[in-house]
């Protein structure tokens, strides 16, 4: 089977590479093509994955493939892990929305509709061209703001884009751990968008569980999503929210970590990340080793202004350890290819599923896999708050849509504008200036 990634000089490729190189089942992928428009990239990650196959027998062979419809063509599946801009582009989308008072991250609030201005053109074109030169390989998308992202390949490639997080399992994962679950005996009774969703219940043999962790506070301060939010107002929402929800619970307390920080995430990162690629440039540098030290340093200050907010401390060993985005890519494309049903929460279209929202939005929610792809199940409605929220972010995503369609400033404005943690007109009307000041490919806005 051949996989294709796009973004294939991304820093967190070899942790898919490594879970292909322990699945030593039937119908296993067997060959990997790279895509990545920089070459520097590319070439020091496929010297860490060359590290990781030494020595294992049948590894999956790596093609680095620099035209882009050559490494589509003949693609089973497709991976699309890219990020326009780079983490400079990241780092600009927080200090300029920080300037301005308002949250700058990745995915939520102004940073992300300035991330998904700026990606969604690029993902469409991506998708255009599967549609056209490999209309049957299925998507994976990794690519944040994952929701909007799979939402916009989707009106290309319908329902053969499917979105992917690791963020709900990582909860589920947690909360199983700290109620004694065998998370594969459980169901997880999660919904919302991507990064903003919530765990409302965790039936294990029919009876919900997750009453029982609400109701005991010394369970609720041991796990990441306790000490975030706090056990009082877990209690009182009657649900574990996604750990991004913590921009919006905690609004004003995150923007004031991020602006007392020295650097912020995606500055820290950019920074990381750099030393990382040039120590690789040098031909004797040992890849692998200097990845792994990277990548653990990236997984301990993960999300850690949030947590120095909220006073939760250091994150949880169980936590550092990868699993989460590869491990759901592949039991997805075990699912699709060998057609063998598995349960996983995945962003999709969601039929309806999740009301209010109508049939084309992409949502988050558990879905039924297997080799016609993912099958969104019926999910409880979300109680009216979580629902006003989920709708009020889907909005904002129509007219990030709407502005990359249009290429309409006025759309632009109106994304940021409607958005819940943007608080006034104006500051949209200078964000959307200083955005396509920062952003030469946001120049499609007129
Ligand atoms: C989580 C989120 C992802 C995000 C990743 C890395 O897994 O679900 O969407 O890409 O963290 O975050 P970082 O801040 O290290 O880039
Ligand atoms: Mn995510």
């Amino acid at each position: 089977m051949r996989l294709t990634i796009l973004g294939g000089g991304g820093f967190r490729l070899p942790l898919v590479y490594g879970a292909l190189l322990a699945d030593r089942g039937e119908g296993r992928v067997d060959r990997v093509v790279l895509h990545d428009v920089d070459a520097g990239r590319l070439s020091a990650v496929a010297r860490v994955l060359a590290d990781q196959a030494a020595g294992v027998p049948d590894a999956p062979v790596v093609e680095v493939v620099h035209d882009l419809d050559e490494a589509l063509r003949g693609a089973d599946f497709v991976f699309s892990a890219i990020r326009v801009g780079g983490l400079a582009g990241r780092a600009a989308d927080e200090r300029i929305a920080l300037a301005e008072g308002v949250l700058g991250q990745e995915t939520v609030g102004a940073g992300g509709i300035a991330f998904g201005l700026r990606t969604v053109p690029v993902a469409e074109e991506i998708a255009r061209r599967v549609a056209r030169i490999a209309p049957d390989a299925w998507v994976i998308n990794f690519t944040n703001p994952a929701g909007l992202v799979t939402e916009a390949m989707a009106r290309h490639l319908g329902d053969r884009v499917i979105g992917i997080c690791d963020s709900p399992v990582g909860l589920g994962k947690r909360v199983a751990r700290v109620l004694g679950v065998d998370p594969g005996t459980a169901w997880f009774d999660y919904a919302g968008l991507n990064h903003l969703g919530w765990l409302r219940g965790v039936r294990v043999a029919g009876r919900d569980r997750l009453p029982e962790l609400l109701a005991d506070p010394v369970l609720l301060g041991s796990f990441e999503e306790g000490r975030l939010f706090g056990a009082e107002w877990l209690r009182s929402l009657g649900a574990i929210p996604n750990e991004y929800l913590h921009y919006y619970y905690f609004n004003r307390e995150a923007v004031r970590a991020y602006r007392e920080a020295e650097l912020t995430r995606g500055a820290f990162l950019q920074r990381q990340q750099d030393a990382f690629y040039r120590t690789l440039e040098r031909p004797g540098a040992p890849a692998l080793a200097t990845w792994e030290r990277t990548r653990a340093e990236r997984e301990a200050t993960y999300m850690a202004h949030s947590r120095q907010a909220a006073g939760a401390g250091e994150r949880e060993a169980a936590d550092l350890e990868s699993g989460g985005y590869e491990q759901v890519a592949l039991a997805l494309m075990r699912a699709i290819a060998q057609d063998r049903r598995a349960t996983l929460i995945l962003n999709v279209r969601g039929r309806g599923v999740l009301a209010p929202l109508d049939a084309d939005a992409v949502v988050e929610v558990p879905c039924l896999v297997d080799a016609n792809g993912a099958h969104p199940v019926a999910v409880e409605p979300l109680p009216a708050p979580a629902a006003a929220l989920v709708g009020a972010v889907k909005a904002v995503e129509r007219e990030i849509l709407a502005a990359a369609e249009s290429g309409s400033r006025d759309r632009a404005v109106r994304a940021f504008a409607l958005h819940p943690l943007v608080d006034s007109v104006a500051v949209a009307r200078r964000l959307v200036d200083a955005y396509t000041a920062a952003h030469p490919t946001l120049a499609y806005l007129r």
